[in-house]
Parts: structure tokens; sequence; C-alpha cells
């Protein structure tokens, strides 16, 4: 067994490893994109120093002059010397444990081998590889190096001596070679190396553009019932989107999800079926269960409202031939579904039962003028 100790350690070490081999990956792409600038820029500082000071004249000396300058140290050590920026740790690093590569190509190599950024980057210090090549072998990308991927995707690692060769497929592409068609968009053309998947402007813009001019190329999805397709129309899927069904002639059509389960919803909604889905929408307040929106598909009506010619309305409990407000100097309210019971007018309530409210004393003048009041009403 191992102990707690041990234990941690191999973990540590493990974790260790694979968070080296992550930032060595990234390590490795970076030191080629630096080799490529150098490279770059030797290039730029080989166009900057061309005639570099000579007048442009033709004389002997001249001539002369030039051509040995072409080739002199100190051209390359002037263009050494504006290589990197001089806050770019990375490139003033490889340029200087590199010098003496840059010595050998200027001197011995440059007329055999022209591209220094082969030459020096890929061929001797090794940290790219030619295009449509991966790795510390540069071997060839997923698909071969002529076209990696297929030209629908990215080859991880592509060029440089990281990178596992695998293939990030462009929008509208997947699968290992990125000749696939992501969902909603269909092969428009396909063979063994090459597929064009198509898919970008809408069934209506293709339809309008066709219907302008044949010549116009224009790109289409799927019908919006396919989850993949060979075509424009509902006719065309290979296969439906969840939420359509295909029908006997392979059409995908719109399943209606609330005729085949009527327990989809709560008791106080109903069931609203649309394209490829459905859903479930509140019951009018005046229900008790309904089929559809307002009080005239209910079910049955909420208590205190009844059926009025199919329509759910409310109940006024006050206008029943029954009383309902029975004590005594009671009045009835009603309200929407139900009704109060509150004391007539000059009554208040008192423990349980409604009294008269003693008129104020002050106010006989008053007292004595409402009696008339009362028979206008
Ligand atoms: C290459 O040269 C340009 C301009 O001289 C400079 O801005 C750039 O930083 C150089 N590249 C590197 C990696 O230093
Ligand atoms: C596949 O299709 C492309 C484009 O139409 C064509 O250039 C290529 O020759 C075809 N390859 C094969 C093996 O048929």
């Amino acid at each position: 067994m191992l102990s707690f100790n041990q234990l941690l350690w191999l973990f540590c070490s493990l974790a260790f490893i694979l968070l080296s081999q992550c930032t060595y990956a990234k390590y490795l792409k970076s030191s080629c994109n630096t080799c490529k600038q150098i490279a770059d820029n030797f290039s730029k500082g080989l166009d900057r120093t061309k005639k570099q000071n000579f007048g442009g004249g033709n004389t002997a000396w001249e001539e002369r002059a030039l051509s040995k300058y072409e080739t002199s140290e100190i051209r390359l050590v002037e263009i050494l010397e504006n290589l990197c920026d001089s806050s770019s740790f990375d490139c003033n690093h490889m340029v200087e444990e590199h010098e003496d590569h840059f010595e050998t190509w200027w001197f011995k190599r440059q007329n055999k081998h022209p591209d220094l950024y082969k030459w020096f980057c890929v061929d001797t210090i090794k940290v790219c590889c030619s295009t449509g090549t991966f790795g510390p072998d540069c071997n060839a990308c997923v698909a071969g190096s002529e076209r990696p991927c297929h030209g629908n995707g990215v080859c991880d690692g592509d060029g440089t001596r990281g990178g596992n060769g695998r293939c990030n497929c462009d929008h509208g592409y997947k699968g290992e070679f990125c000749l696939d068609c992501m969902d909603g968009y269909f092969n428009e053309i396909r063979n063994d190396t090459f597929s064009l998947c198509t898919g970008l402007v809408s069934l209506e813009q293709g339809m309008h553009l066709n219907h302008l001019s044949h010549s116009i190329p224009y790109t289409t999805e799927c019908h919006t019932s396919c989850k993949t397709c060979t075509g424009l129309t509902n006719e065309d899927c290979e296969k439906c989107k969840t939420g359509w069904g295909e029908d006997d002639e392979g059409t995908c059509l719109d399943v209606n999800e609330c005729l085949n389960d009527p327990t989809l919803c709560k008791e106080d909604q109903y069931c609203l079926n649309t394209d490829g889905s459905f859903s479930c929408k509140g019951c009018d307040e005046l229900c008790s269960g309904c089929t559809g929106a307002g009080p005239d598909k209910c079910q049955s009506c909420a208590p205190g409202y009844q059926d009025t010619e199919g329509t759910c309305t409310d109940v006024n409990e006050c206008e029943q031939t029954d009383a309902v407000c029975t004590a005594e100097n009671q009045e009835c309210l009603n309200n929407k579904g139900s009704y109060i019971c509150i004391c007539a007018s000059r009554y208040k309530e008192q423990e349980g039962v409604c009294v008269k409210i003693p008129e104020p004393e002050e106010n006989e003048a008053e007292i004595v003028k409402r009696p008339e009041e009362h028979e206008d009403l």
C-alpha cells in the first residue's frame, strides 16, 4: 500500500507533468511564431539595407563596392541589430542563441537556400514545420499536408513543432475530417476528399434570389422542420427535428403534442400547439379548467361564477331570491366571484352586530334636516 505522502507526491508529479506538457505545447507554437517574425524582419532588413550609403550611381567603383557590401559582415550586423524590438525578450533571446547560424547562412548557405525561414526555423533550429505539417516530427495534418482538414478547418499546430494535427472545423462543418455538415446544413457537393456544406441565408431569402436569377449564387438553410436535409423544403429532410414527425411520404410535419398527450399541462392551464413545440398557458381566472384562452373556453366556471350562454360570468349573490345577508341592518355588496355583508349606512359593526351610530349632540340642527333629505331619495 502507498502511504498518503507517497500518493500526494505521485499526484503532484502527475499534475506537474501534465501542466508542463501543456505549457510546453504552447511554448512550441509560440517559438515558431517568434522565429517567423525574425525571418520576416530579416527580409525587411535586407530591403532596408539595399544600396544603403550608395547614391545609386553606376560607376565601376560603386558597382564593385556595392557587390562587396551586399554580402558583407557590416550589412549582416546592421540587419541583426534591428531584428527585434528591444522589449521582445523571446526575439532577442532566440537571435542571441543562434547568432552563429545567421552567420553560417549569410556567408555559406544563402545562395543554395534563399528561404531563411525554411532553412533557419524549419530545418536548422527546428521550431517550425512546413505548412500542412505539425508536431516534433512534422507529420502531416489530418487529411494530409496538401489540404489539411479538406480545406474546411484548421489543423492544430499547423506549421509548428507543437499541436496534435487534429482539425478544428469551420462553421457549418463537423467530424474528424471536416467533411460532415453541422445540423441545419446540407452537403451541396460531397466526395471522399471534398465537401461543401451550405447554410447562411434563410429559406425565404434563398427562394427570393432563386426567382430573381438562377445565376446568382446563394446558400440556403434546411427547412425549419429538418434536422439534416438534402434540399430546401420539408420534403427534403433526412431527419426531422424534435417536435416534427415524418408522414407516410417522408415529409416532416408538426407534431401536435397537445392532442397526443392531454396531461402535458397543469389543471389551471391549457395546451397551445406551436410549430415544432407547444406551450402551457394559464386559464382565464373565471374558469376552473379550460381548453383555451378567455372565459368562453372554460371546462367549468370557477366558484362564484356561472355559465351564461357558454361564457362564465359573475353571479350577483345580492340579487338572488334567497337573501344572503340576513342579520338585522345588514346590506349585501356584490364583488367579482363573491359578495360581502356590510352594515347599512348609519350603522356600524360592534361585536358582530350592526348598531346605530349615535348622533353627535352639537349637530342638532342637522338632525332635524336629515329626514327631509331622506324623503327626496
Ligand atoms: C520586427 O520589426 C518590427 C519593426 O522594426 C518590430 O516592431 C517588431 O517588434 C519586430 N519583431 C520582433 C519579434 O521583435
Ligand atoms: C471531388 O470533388 C472535387 C470538387 O468537385 C473535385 O475537384 C475532385 O476531383 C473530386 N474528387 C474525386 C475523387 O472525385
